[in-house]
């Protein structure tokens, strides 16, 4: 018996030895320690050993069995390493990986996410409206007599029908008026349109954000206030904001607003950023005709708008000295974002 078991044991460590992979190790694993194995197979007849020999057949037995199943761990390591190895064959683990192509945002999405999340935080919801406009919520609604300026062929892209492209978001301030009742606090962010002579600061389309703000008790303060921290969320927070009285047809008082830059090594700058106001009560009075009831009522209720260009924002904040490079599509320019 105790022959047998040394045979089985180097029988079983010349197997192991053998084993070219983790299959065949599996087999010689089997054959020796499985349910019907050759070692197995000899621990069954434990029984017919005599008693005094029982105790040196088992501690024969569990040193066999320690042997392989050591052999067996230690091959196992051995074909993994060697399975490693083969996968990394040809591989050469220094060589610098190759480059991954990252997209990147537009500058132009930056600001107008960085611009919504700051307001979306004060309270603003935001709003949507045609692009496509016609000349009530455009410019008669926003009490802009018919011989404005703005209105004018040369300034304004019309169809045949009579629509235009509007001129900026403030009609969607109209719609959300006539949809809605107060308080209504919303923003608008979308394109507006200018038949502008196209150079480094002007295109025939740009991006704008305007703001509305209606309740019974809208103050000059809370304008000031809002658009003050705004501007600081946006540009920093020691940055100096003016106020300068302006015109606006939709609102009075009307103001535009400038900002100080500090750019290193030039004195310091007043750049215009935004228009603003508190809303006219005439556009109240045509939001009420529109709507066929007082709910806006200019005895009732007060307000303030305002608007910026968000081109023009994004061109203080990275230095970019040509608008038109917002829309080339120039990856060499695009790149500098991501
Ligand atoms: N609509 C104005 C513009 O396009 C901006 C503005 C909005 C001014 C609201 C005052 C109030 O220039």
């Amino acid at each position: 018996m105790n022959e047998s078991i040394e045979a089985i044991q180097s029988e079983a460590l010349v197997q192991i030895m053998a084993a070219r992979d983790e299959r065949s190790l599996e087999d010689a694993r089997v054959a020796v320690l499985g349910k019907k194995g050759s070692l197995t197979g000899i621990a069954s007849g434990i029984k017919d050993v005599p008693q005094e020999n029982k105790a040196a057949f088992g501690q024969l037995l569990n040193a066999a069995r320690a042997a392989i199943t050591a052999a067996l761990e230690e091959k196992q390591v051995t074909l993994r390493d060697l399975t490693d190895r083969a996968a990394l064959a040809g591989i050469d683990v220094t060589l610098p990986p190759r480059t991954v192509m990252a997209g990147a945002l537009h500058p132009l999405t930056l600001i107008r996410d960085e611009a919504i999340g700051i307001l979306r935080r004060m309270g603003f919801a935001l709003a949507d409206g045609p692009e496509i406009e016609d000349e009530f919520h455009c410019f008669d609604a926003l009490n802009t007599p018919a011989d404005h300026p703005a209105r004018n062929e040369k300034d304004t892209f019309y169809f045949h029908s009579g629509k235009l492209l509007r001129t900026h978001t403030s009609s969607v301030q109209i719609r959300t008026m006539e949809s809605q009742s107060p308080p209504v606090r919303i923003i608008a962010p979308g394109s507006a349109y200018r038949r502008d002579e196209i150079d480094a600061t002007h295109l025939s389309v740009f991006n704008q954000l305007e703001g509305l703000y209606v309740d019974d008790d809208v103050s000059l303060p809370d304008l000031k206030g809002t658009l003050e921290y705004f501007l600081r969320e946006l540009f920093g927070t020691a940055t100096d904001v003016r106020f300068r009285p302006h015109f606006f047809p939709f609102t009075e008082p009307s103001f535009e607003i400038d900002v100080q830059l500090q750019i290193k090594g030039q004195s310091p700058r007043w750049i215009e950023v935004a228009g603003c106001g508190m809303v006219d009560p005439a556009v109240f009075e045509a939001i009420c005709q529109s709507r066929k009831d007082r709910i806006f009522d200019p005895e009732k209720v007060t307000g303030f708008a305002f608007g910026m260009g968000l081109d023009r924002l994004a061109m203080i904040r990275w230095g970019i000295k040509d608008i038109r490079l917002l829309i080339e599509n120039d990856a060499r320019f695009l790149r500098q974002f991501s």
